[in-house]
């Protein structure tokens, strides 16, 4: 999840602490306990310190996703935004209304609206509350309780908001610290750095990125650099909330919990994946971020290459922190590279034109007029990938993602091959479909015979869990769970510095003969299916994207 930069990062004012919660274990001065990146990680991951000090739960090694039960102090840097207002607020209530919360833990905005802790739980109120009036209003008015906000400066001359966050902190230094930075990759260095001087990165701190991580390979690296010159690559939390979705975990569990599928989870059995993220919405009052970003960025980078590498990578040896990492990463490092020409043979782009009652995209509303470089966005992307490995080879991987779709769907379809000697007419080959949008569950379609007597009519039918019935429970938001992981400390679901850096050095080469390329994006009528090209690029192999509802 992205948000729209700012045109610059805060205006400075200092907000009083109200009192707010209070620490049941109120500790001493903080005294130099800042992180180094020279430091090496068992001396600067927070585990050690809270194993000395048996007041807090170790870092969660084993990927399970455990429940933070001890006091945290959650503090977003971007906490007036329309991510934390849409998906950050309404997942940490979620989390206190199931009890995943502790008493004390409190969560302190910051930005520059030089807002009161009074102002900010009222604009919570107004905007974010997830559920509506009548229900668990005692609730509501405790998770309000844990919200401050103080405003703060970053990268200006002015540093009198730090003070305040100090004088808010103050005596809480035991306690596990997580900045979140719901901000544009730009402010995550300034950030780190002056909190870095003002003393409040302490060895139980954490940081989470939002995505995009920087531009470019270029960008990511300097990025990651400047926050690694900080925080250890331990404390790093870099998200992508895809990983956090319920269909996703599950994906998983279904590879490496279920003996079935490895066997036929290869080339000699697969034909090729299809994945797919389509939109309903469009990018309106979003162009001052997405004219820099783009499908390919905003989307393909992260949120689909990370769904490629689930359903790629090779069984992990367990599952914890590093081996399911380690396996991604591998993927990655195997994806063979679009360059030059090949760039427009197995890729398509195109930008929304104006649809039923829908503007285009660069009629959206925004704050500023369309440019040349609006002109040039892609609002859709196809990329027919390849993984080059053995399980893989000669299989395709096809992605693709855009915005003003005729309806939001977002799934993995894995179609197998054909029997290897037909004795039916009419059957089709097996396909499985793991749904992330509209509804979560996975579907395996398999040959069926139609019921009667006389010729043997075969059809096509899904063998269907829906997550929801199935198991007659909410189906969490993904920041939830990922929320919960940062506070437990349990990185597993959060891209390590070297998949980042492999995902944009696959990603680079084809946004730069994009963008050196005289072609505008083919337009599409929002609220179709994309521009024609995407379809060409599979029917050039004989096949067709999936589009059937289930
Ligand atoms: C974000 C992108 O990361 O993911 C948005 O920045 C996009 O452009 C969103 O709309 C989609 O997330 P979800 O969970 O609604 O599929």
């Amino acid at each position: 999840m992205s948000v729209s930069p700012r045109n610059s990062l805060s205006a400075p004012e200092i907000v009083a602490p109200d009192g707010g919660l209070a620490p049941s274990t109120p500790s001493g001065p903080l005294g130099g306990a800042t992180t180094t990146a020279s430091q090496p990680a068992s001396e600067t991951a927070s585990e050690t310190a809270r194993t000395a000090s048996g007041t807090f739960s170790a870092v969660d090694e084993t990927g399970t996703g455990a429940t933070p039960r001890h006091a945290a102090d959650l503090i977003v840097f971007g906490g007036t935004g329309d991510l934390s207002m849409r998906k950050l607020i309404p997942a940490l209530y979620h989390c206190d209304r199931d009890g995943r919360l502790a008493d004390e833990t409190r969560i302190i905005a910051m930005s520059r609206g030089g807002l009161t802790d009074a102002d900010f739980r009222g604009k919570v109120d107004a905007e974010a509350r997830p559920v509506p009036e009548g229900e668990d209003d005692e609730g509501w008015q405790r998770f309000l309780r844990r919200l401050h906000h103080v405003s703060v400066d970053v990268g200006g001359s002015d540093r009198s908001g730090w003070g305040a966050l100090s004088r808010l902190l103050a005596g809480y230094e035991d306690r596990d610290r997580v900045f979140y930075l719901a901000s544009p990759p730009m402010t995550f260095g300034p950030f780190c750095r002056e909190a870095h001087e003002a003393g409040l990165v302490t060895p139980h701190s954490r940081v989470v990125l939002e995505k995009p991580l920087g531009r470019d390979l270029a960008s990511a690296r300097a990025i990651n650099d400047e926050v690694g010159a900080i925080f250890d690559e331990r404390q790093i939390f870099r998200i992508d909330h895809y990983l956090g979705k319920e269909t996703v975990q599950n994906l998983l569990v279904l590879r490496f919990a279920n003996a079935f599928l490895e066997p036929v989870w290869n080339s000699l059995w697969i034909d090729h994946v299809q994945i797919t993220v389509a939109e309903t919405v469009g990018t309106p009052g979003r162009r001052g971020y997405y004219d820099h970003a783009g499908a390919l960025r905003d989307m393909v980078q992260n949120h689909l290459l990370q769904l490629l590498c689930l359903v790629a990578m090779e069984p992990p040896s367990r599952n914890d922190r590093e081996s399911i990492r380690d396996e991604k990463v591998k993927v990655l490092q195997s994806l063979r590279p679009i360059v030059g020409s090949e760039v427009d043979r197995f890729t398509v782009r195109g930008q929304y034109a104006a649809g039923d009652d829908v503007p285009s995209y660069l009629d959206e509303p925004a704050s500023t007029p369309p440019t040349e470089i609006s002109r040039r966005v892609e609002t859709y992307a196809a990329i027919r990938a390849e993984v080059k490995n053995w399980r893989w080879a000669g299989v395709p991987f096809y992605l693709r993602t855009g915005k003003r779709m005729p309806s939001r769907r977002s799934e993995i379809v894995v179609q197998f091959k054909d029997v290897p000697h037909a004795i039916f007419p009419g059957a089709t080959p097996n396909r499985l479909v793991l749904r992330l949008q509209p509804s979560e569950g996975i579907h395996l379609l398999l040959m069926a015979k139609e019921p009667g007597a006389g010729e043997v009519a075969l059809r096509p039918v899904p063998l269907s869990l829906s997550f929801a019935e199935t198991f007659q429970s909410r189906v969490p938001d993904a920041y939830e769970r990922l929320l919960m992981d940062v506070l437990a400390g349990n990185p597993t679901l959060f891209m390590r510095r070297d998949e980042v850096e492999a995902a944009w050095r696959w990603i680079d080469p084809i946004i730069e003969t994009w963008e050196g390329s005289e072609a505008l994006p083919e337009p599409y009528p929002a609220g179709t299916a994309g521009p024609a090209g995407a379809r060409e690029l599979l029917a050039r192999s004989g096949r067709t994207w999936h589009e059937e509802d289930l």
